[in-house]
């Protein structure tokens, strides 16, 4: 069944239009990537779906419907987001960072501090860190254990591995599929890093201008001749 289905959602800044009619389900313990180039609209599907934008169609969690939410009952209802630039508070402590996303989880601070601190052993180490003295693979992880914080059902993640070194890209592959193959976490996530998106998810929808070009597991978009010439030119 499934847990969010986006059914012909477009968005608008103004006049401009950056998301027609783009419809995809996401299925409980899956993880489903969304990948596109600069512009594509990525971070605009990820800010609809937490009613940061001006939208038209349907979203639904759980068959509750988000689009006539505000943004704090979405997390309440159980959508957890990392955004693209992490926007943590740079001078407080990576402890208290996490402890900001717990707002509306109050019950559950506890469990998902421990979950936090084992996915990312390096946060438990540096809880009195300011992330503003931290790499970009840390503050990273920081964000998503934010995220976690609110004690999610799908968790949306976008683009977390933009300016990060293959291997902290690696590692933060290595957590995701962890926590979705432990906790059966149902997990969004937004890529240019092709690559990185067809390892870690099992379906993807290529998205262009704002429209789903193409959508399909990971073994058939890998094979797929147009994706392949899209993005790595052969
Ligand atoms: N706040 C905004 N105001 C006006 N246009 C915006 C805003 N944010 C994004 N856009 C436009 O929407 C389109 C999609 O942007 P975005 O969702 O940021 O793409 P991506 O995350 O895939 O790089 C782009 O054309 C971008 O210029
Ligand atoms: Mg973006």
């Amino acid at each position: 069944m499934a847990l969010l289905e986006v059914k012909n959602l477009s968005a608008f800044y103004g006049m401009a239009q950056s998301l027609h009619d783009v419809s995809f389900d996401v299925n409980e313990g899956e993880i489903v990537g969304i990948i596109g180039a600069n512009g594509a609209g990525k971070s605009t599907l990820l800010d609809s779906i937490m009613g940061l934008t001006k939208t038209t169609g349907s979203i639904l969690l759980d068959n509750e419907e988000l689009t006539v939410a505000n943004t704090a009952k979405i997390v309440s209802f159980g959508v957890g987001y990392a955004p693209e630039r992490a926007n943590l508070f740079p001078y407080m402590s990576v402890e208290d960072n996490l402890l900001v996303g717990a707002y509306t989880a109050r019950e559950a601070i506890e469990q998902n501090l421990e979950l936090v601190n084992t996915l990312f052993p390096v946060l438990k180490e540096r809880r009195n860190q300011e992330t503003s003295t931290q790499s970009g693979g840390e503050r990273q992880m920081v964000s998503v254990g934010r995220a976690l914080m609110t004690n999610p059902k799908v968790l949306l993640i976008d683009e977390p591995t933009i300016g990060l070194a293959p291997k902290v890209c690696n590692d933060i592959a290595d957590a995701l599929r962890k926590l979705n193959k432990e906790t059966g976490l149902t997990i969004l996530i937004t890529e240019q890093n092709v690559n990185f998106a067809l390892t870690l998810a099992e379906k993807l929808h290529v998205l262009e201008t704002g429209h789903i070009r193409m959508s399909g597991t990971a073994e058939a978009l890998a094979k797929d001749p147009k994706l392949n010439e899209a993005y790595f030119g052969h």
